[in-house]
């Protein structure tokens, strides 16, 4: 990255520590072997992996049989689902999941679907945050599973989890959360919370791209999801990807270690940027909720200037931001977030989202929110004279 460069789009990926990227090129120099040999390359190899499933399981409060590698959180979200449906499918058909989940939580519900499986969508309120009565509501004799996110990626909003999983619990349903953007966000136990199923991406808090994890607590009842050899436990098919899940545990380790520490910086230079945006800019909207949040995210709305404009226009500048999410990139359709949260399309429209890392400056705070002020104030100008002229025409 170059030295004036500003990224503050965390939320889509982050990048590689140094440490994580230390331990990845020492795992690929030295630990060539298949971690399913038993000769001592591939012993020296299924040591790294254990070392990587003891972290990530102490991060989330696991054991680390209950930790599976997985290629991302795309898979982990789709496996959790389809698994835990489809070996439970002698019980009942039913699952419950929310409208602002990931596609690859939305998109796995739908294949079920098609198997014949029925699925709530509950709803949110206009702070982004899920509807605890519609999922109440919900509970039938054949629900078997609820599946609802830690921490909305587009707008930051906390979901009530601790109760989900309660409720979820008491009716003797398994509960699945895609913490994908809640670690190193805040601090995450999983046999406090109750979960039975949590799903990890390691490029969310610096580690490498292409790996994750899924939380399987013990006794829970799921199919495996590839088909082929016997690794992770007989669980997760194919040759485990060993510098990545090495270089995930580095990560993750860092990223819970003095998490509180961690989260006040990255909240102090969030809330410096949403108060400096606010003074520089009028007509401009927060989304999501105001405290129940991530410290990172700062979405916001600004009326009558186009969200994909800004994002380019600041890209010209060397500032990296995102309006939607990117695995939504390509595609017209506006946000199923800002939707759900009974956003006007307008509103919509304009959207960028603005996710930020601890080692964001004050000084780049400040440029950033200049270069925006300009950018907002020179789009302005066009649409209103777009209206004007529409006027005129008509
Ligand atoms: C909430 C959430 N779930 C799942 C994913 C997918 O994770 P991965 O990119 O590792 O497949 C993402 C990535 O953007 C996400 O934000």
């Amino acid at each position: 990255m170059e030295e004036k460069e500003v990224y503050l789009d965390n939320a889509s990926t982050t990048k590689i520590s140094a440490d994580v990227y230390k331990k990845m090129l020492e795992c690929f120099t030295k630990c060539q072997g298949n971690s399913s040999s038993i000769h001592k390359m591939g012993r020296d190899a299924n040591a790294e992996l254990d070392e990587a499933r003891a972290k990530v399981a102490k991060a989330i409060g696991a054991k680390p049989s209950e930790i599976y590698f997985t290629s991302g959180g795309t898979e982990a979200n789709n496996w959790a689902i389809k698994g835990i449906a489809r070996a439970n499918r002698s019980k009942g058909n039913h699952i419950i999941t929310s409208v602002i989940e990931h596609p690859s939580v939305l998109e796995s519900c739908k294949d079920l679907e098609k198997e014949g499986f029925k699925v709530t969508y509950v709803g949110v309120d206009s702070n982004g945050v899920i509807d605890y009565s519609q999922i109440i509501k919900s509970i039938g004799p054949n629900t078997i599973l609820i599946s609802i996110m830690t921490a909305n990626n587009e707008v930051g909003s906390l979901q009530p989890i601790r109760a989900i999983a309660e409720l979820a619990k008491a009716n003797e349903i398994y509960f699945h959360t895609d913490a994908v953007q809640a670690i190193g966000a805040i601090a995450l136990n999983v046999k406090e919370l109750g979960v039975d199923a949590l799903t990890i991406s390691a490029h969310k808090f610096h580690g490498p791209k292409g790996v994750g994890a899924l939380y399987v607590k013990k006794g829970t009842k799921i199919d495996r999801f590839m088909s082929g050899g016997r690794q992770e436990d007989n669980m997760r098919a194919g040759t485990v990807n060993v510098p990545a899940c090495a270089g995930m545990g580095v990560a993750i380790e860092n990223a819970t270690t003095d998490l509180d520490e961690k989260v006040r910086e990255v909240r102090v230079i969030r809330k410096y940027f949403q108060r400096k945006v606010s003074e520089a800019i009028h007509n401009i909207s927060l989304n999501g909720h105001p405290t129940q949040r991530i410290a990172n995210n700062c979405s916001i709305s600004f009326e009558g200037a186009e969200s994909e404009a800004i994002v380019m226009m600041l890209d010209r500048e060397g500032i990296y931001a995102s309006y939607g999410s990117a695995c939504e990139m390509g595609s017209n359709a506006p946000s199923h977030v800002l939707q759900a949260m009974g956003k006007e399309p307008e509103a919509i429209r304009s959207t960028v989202r603005f996710t930020f890392s601890a080692e964001i400056t004050r000084e780049q705070v400040d440029e950033v929110v200049e270069t925006l002020r300009k950018i907002v104030k020179k789009l302005r100008s066009i649409s209103a004279i777009r209206i004007y002229k529409s006027k005129v025409e008509l």
